[in-house]
């Protein structure tokens, strides 16, 4: 164990924000170290837009599918946005070639930055005492009309932070074999799925009696059930995934054209 294995061991969610202000320093080392993370190429293809500011945040827990800033009293939000747009201007500024950046290949670069500079800053803010929630619902938000993004930039990933006004349970994990394989892939058997989802069905005992009666009527005996039903359900699936291609057509990156040749 050293420090920074021992942070990451003990990261938790945090839905609840103390009334404690982020120090506009703390936040910039935070984003700072954020910055350290690799990058495709050393290019840094993302842009971190801090929401800090009440009535900025409030826009955005208007755009949430389910509103969580004045909720949970979140002080400053990260929305991690994958940038070509930046890059873009750079390189053609200096060229007078076709600048090609806006096809899958570019998308996933920037994604792939956006998310692993956001990832960094969030083990920093951890490493200092804050707390952090990622929401999913940021990928759906049109940040082109919520907050004047041009083209070619995409919202990778959203994380609130502040310091807890409670530190949560540290949630569980599967064992490593289930996440883990050693040079091919390893399809579980039936025994292995039981074996390691049998702590999520074990949080099914815990559901009051009253609950479950109340959730039998909607055909649901168990966690995968509700989860099915909750989560994964093709009309939950494609309402919030009309929202990503929403914003994917409004960043105008070009991921389904095919190329001479398909
Ligand atoms: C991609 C992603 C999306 C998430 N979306 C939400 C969300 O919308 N609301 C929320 O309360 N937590 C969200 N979380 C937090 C997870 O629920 C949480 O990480 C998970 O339950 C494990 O708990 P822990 O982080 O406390 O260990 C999200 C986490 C990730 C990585």
């Amino acid at each position: 164990m050293n420090q920074t294995i021992e942070c990451l061991m003990n990261h938790r969610s945090v839905r609840k924000y103390s009334e404690r202000p982020v120090d506009p320093e703390i936040l910039d080392v935070i984003l700072k170290a954020g910055t350290r993370a690799a990058t495709g190429g050393n290019l840094q293809l993302y842009t971190m837009l801090v929401l800090d500011d009440k009535n900025t945040l409030a826009t955005l827990d208007k755009a949430l599918e389910v509103p969580f800033i004045e909720r949970s009293n979140c002080p400053v939000a990260i929305i991690a946005l994958a940038d070509q747009y930046r890059v873009r201007r750079w390189l053609q500024a200096h060229t007078d070639r076709e600048v090609c950046n806006h096809r899958p290949y570019n998308f996933f670069m920037a994604i792939w930055d956006a998310l692993i500079a956001l990832q960094n800053s969030v083990v920093a803010a951890e490493s200092l005492g804050l707390g952090t929630c990622y929401l999913g619902s940021g990928v759906e938000l049109d940040v082109q009309e919520l907050f004047g993004a041009p083209e070619y930039v995409f919202p990778a990933g959203l994380v609130c932070l502040g310091y807890p006004e409670v530190s949560p349970k540290l949630s569980k994990r599967l064992p490593l074999d289930a996440v883990v394989c050693h040079n091919r892939y390893h399809i579980p058997t039936d025994d292995d799925i039981n074996r390691w989802y049998e702590e999520r069905d074990r949080v099914w005992n815990t559901v009051p009696e009253s609950r479950k009666t109340e959730l039998s009527k909607q055909g649901i005996a168990g966690i995968a059930q509700a989860l099915s039903i909750q989560k994964f359900s093709p009309k939950i699936v494609e309402k919030r995934s009309r929202g990503i291609l929403k914003s994917l057509k409004n960043s105008r990156f070009d991921l389904y054209t095919g190329f001479d040749g398909d």
